[in-house]
């Protein structure tokens, strides 16, 4: 089968030569990006003369028409022709004739495939921002149901002191919050314009990238044609932006896989998102949070890829580039799935009040406040720290709680302790005595979740 690029070649391409080269199998994803930038492209090559108006008018057709055929899953694909680009080219070539070889004047596959990436940069991030949200409606609409809810908060994985269940979930809102704003900052150079760069030094061709960058939506024209065809970091940055959000994912699921545990119990998962032994009858496993927990694996990994791919490359464009799709295409499609199925599984989460309340009355999580007591009635903190410490001791060798404790008992400590410890002490009280800023107290919980509706 003859070339586009056939000219300067007396043999044909060796069968294994074109497999292993050729990109449409995955790079047939940009079909619809490849022939936007086209349109722009030939639009612009019209405006400026450099093409007639009847041309540009007639490659733009045609375009069209291949891209109803593709989107109806009308067209096949040709590995002879190695990538989207020139698959699309031939078959303009095919539907309107030697006209459709106007197409490519003035540019290159290089300022051509980079275009692209930008626009399924730019689609994904949005639809990314987009998902994010609504994990974080998940989020919010737990944490208002639950500002109430006690449960141990956990240092070290040892109880450490009571919090709101609501305060535990906003903290992930925080996480998405970042990634949020993560994305829509890349976005800024996301919108920067890699076409008329050419294959890496400009064109001959009185060209307008202005006039494209304006119909194509981009803020920003490359001012070096070198970089233009040779930037990835975008690409990297998606990468490092989605390897973030799957570690904040990752982190949410591990917790969801221990709170849903025999030995915790104080969340269930809804039945329509776990799955069942084929062995064991009694088993419901937490498989969706697993996967988002192991899903983070792949995603670093395609972040390091792309990191070494590009680390020895010389200017400008080398054939390593085209190593930067399946990586990002495999990423944005596990973040889509990723948080497509985390929204309704925390929307759909039983939170089990009682077993998490029961948790903090078996356990030394006040003890903090019996020190902070002390040390409001005047004693240094690191000796009400002390005589707590040893209260403590005194109580587990008595197979006690605090609460379990006699006033004598505390009086066996120190004087200080009056009758109002025990009110001190009470997990509900302990909470809300955490009323500084952005502290698990409910009047804090509401500012913030005042504030995270702001953000949405
Ligand atoms: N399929 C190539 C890629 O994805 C397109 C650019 C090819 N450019 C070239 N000079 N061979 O990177």
């Amino acid at each position: 089968m003859a070339k586009l690029w056939g000219g300067r070649f007396t043999k044909e391409t060796n069968k294994q030569v074109d497999a292993f080269t050729a990109s449409i199998g995955f790079d047939r994803q940009l079909a619809k990006e490849d022939i936007e930038g086209s349109l722009a492209h030939v639009q612009m090559l019209g405006e400026c003369g450099i093409v007639s108006t009847e041309e540009a008018e007639t490659i733009q057709n045609g375009l069209k028409t291949i891209l109803a055929k593709i989107e109806s899953g009308n067209v096949e694909f040709l590995t002879e022709h190695e990538d989207i680009h020139m698959n699309i080219e031939k078959m303009l070539i095919d539907e309107i004739g030697a006209v459709g070889g106007k197409l490519h004047t003035g540019r290159s596959r290089n300022d051509q495939v980079a275009t692209d990436m930008h626009l399924y940069m730019r689609k994904k991030t949005k639809r990314l921002i987009e998902l994010v949200e609504h994990v974080q409606y998940a989020l919010l609409s737990q944490a208002k149901e639950n500002i109430e809810t006690i449960l141990p908060g956990y240092t070290h994985l040892q109880r450490a002191q009571p919090i709101s269940f609501a305060h535990h979930l906003m903290a992930y809102f925080w996480m998405f919050e970042r990634d949020k704003d993560r994305l829509r900052d890349s976005l800024k150079r996301i919108n920067w314009l890699p076409l008329g760069a050419g294959a890496l030094a400009g064109t001959t061709f009185p060209i307008n990238r202005k006039r494209v960058a304006e119909l194509l939506d981009f803020d920003f024209v490359y001012p070096n044609s070198m970089d233009a065809v040779s930037d990835r970091d975008f690409v990297v940055e998606a990468l490092s932006i989605c390897s973030l959000m799957m570690v904040h994912m990752s982190r949410l699921s591990e917790e969801l896989v221990t709170w849903s545990s025999q030995e915790f119990q104080f969340v269930e998962l809804d039945d329509a998102f776990c799955t069942g032994s084929s062995i064991m009858p009694q088993k419901k496993n937490p498989d969706v949070p697993e996967l988002l927990r192991g899903k983070t694996g792949r995603v670093f990994g395609h972040l390091v890829g792309m990191l070494t791919v590009l680390k020895g490359l010389p200017l400008a464009y080398n054939k390593d580039m085209q190593e930067d799709k399946e990586g990002i295409f495999d990423t944005v499609n596990t973040l889509e799935g990723a948080l497509d199925l985390l929204a309704p599984i925390l929307e759909t989460l039983t939170v089990k009040k009682d077993n998490m309340r029961k948790a903090v009355t078996q356990d030394y999580s006040n003890a903090t406040d019996m020190a902070d007591y002390l040390a409001t009635k005047g004693l240094p903190f690191r000796q009400a720290h002390e005589v707590t410490g040893k209260v403590v001791l005194y109580a587990i060798e008595h197979g006690k709680y605090l609460l379990d404790l006699t006033l004598d008992e505390f009086r066996e400590f120190s004087s200080l302790f009056e009758e109002d410890i025990f009110d001190i002490l009470a997990p509900e009280n302990v909470m809300r005595a955490r009323h500084s800023q952005g502290g698990t107290g409910p009047d804090q919980i509401k500012i913030q979740i005042q504030l995270a509706e702001s953000k949405l």
